[in-house]
């Protein structure tokens, strides 16, 4: 029996020096230490011994075992850090390579220029109307009749305003203002609302007029609303845009929809108020229209003027962008130039 052991243990260490990997060591550990393994059907005749064989045979049945364990865990781990090693190697990464270059997007300086407006309002207390209370494809009847405007007032000529082909009395909104009614009819005073957004002009295209650009067109009628209220709100919108140490001034105007109208200019940033060509020589620029809401425009949609009162305003957004930013020319803002729009920090 001993011999028996002994030659299993030799083909065992033969095995373990030939092996090539660690699913080898396991497959032997299988074949000679697995219960069913070579040792243990040996280990079963043990029983037929004499205790003296027994006990000799059997300590030389665990040497072995013991051995064998070893030299395969010692194989394994031989293995299993060449594995390792071998791994690292091909797995490695240069740490020291440079990063991809991913190009950061900006926000488009009119977008940040809306947001900066409208949070200031915001913060007066005033809400954004909801978009389908402010389309950018109107009615004759929401863009001017109801805004007061008379039916042969210039600015509803085609060479002013686009009329959608075929479809009569539809227009691309020449105004937010529009966006005033729509809220009246469905809304019940305090209304207290800014509403942003394009607008559409038929212009000849220059460094000062696009054919499409950006309004926000503000309402808050209540109770006791006066022009020193509007006063007051635009003073405060002025200051908090440019910054308390631009002069303004209001002047007297007119639209349609507002009486007494108003409009707002502020000192001219080219020349700090000297004149120049920016200014046609005044020192002045004008950045929005607003006043108190018509009477006639309050009784369209139902709203008492005996009770109630209130002022609206509407400014351009571009205007308001290159007084802020210095840019000369409106047409910077939409032809994509990135060398312009990468100026733009937000
Ligand atoms: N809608 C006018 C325009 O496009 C601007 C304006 C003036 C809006 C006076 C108003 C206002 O709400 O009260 O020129």
């Amino acid at each position: 029996m001993k011999t028996q052991l002994e030659n299993i243990y030799n083909s065992a260490k033969a095995d373990i020096s030939n092996a090539m990997s660690i699913s080898d060591i396991d497959d032997i550990r299988l074949k000679y230490l697995s219960r069913k393994g070579e040792f243990n059907s040996i280990k079963k005749g043990l029983k037929d011994l004499t205790d003296e064989e027994k006990r000799t045979v059997g300590a030389f049945a665990n040497q072995i075992t013991q051995d064998l364990e070893l030299m395969l865990k010692e194989k394994h781990d031989e293995f299993y850090q060449k594995e390792l090693n071998e791994k690292l190697q091909n797995d490695r990464i240069d740490i020291t390579l440079s990063g991809k270059y991913i190009p950061q997007g900006k926000v488009h300086p009119l977008t940040s220029t809306t947001d900066e407006i409208v949070s200031i309002f915001q913060n007066l207390g005033f809400s954004v109307v909801a978009p389908e209370l402010s389309p950018e494809v109107e009615t004759e009847y929401y863009n001017f009749d109801m805004l007061n405007v008379p039916k042969d007032h210039p600015a509803r000529d085609v060479q002013d305003t686009f009329y959608v082909k075929d479809l009569a009395g539809v227009v691309l909104r020449s105004q937010t203002s529009g966006a005033q009614i729509h809220v009246m009819e469905n809304q019940k005073p305090p209304i207290k609302v800014i509403a942003p957004g394009r607008v559409y002009r038929n212009e000849n295209i220059n460094a000062r007029k696009n054919n499409f650009f950006h309004q926000i067109e503000g309402l808050y009628v209540d109770k006791n609303i006066t022009f020193g209220d509007l006063k007051g709100v635009l003073n405060e919108f002025i200051r908090l845009y440019f910054g308390s140490s631009r002069p303004t001034r209001f002047r007297s105007s007119f639209f349609p929809f507002t009486e007494p109208s108003a409009e707002v200019d502020v000192q001219c940033i080219m020349c700090q108020g000297k004149g120049c060509r920016t200014c046609s020589g005044t020192g002045w620029l004008e950045v929005l229209g607003c006043g108190m809401v018509d009477t006639n425009v309050l009784k369209g949609v139902g709203i008492d003027p005996e009770i109630y009162t209130g002022f609206a305003f509407g400014m351009g957004v571009e205007r308001l962008a290159m007084l802020k930013y210095a840019i000369d020319d409106i047409r910077l803002f939409f032809n994509n130039d990135k060398r312009f729009l990468e100026q733009f920090n937000s």
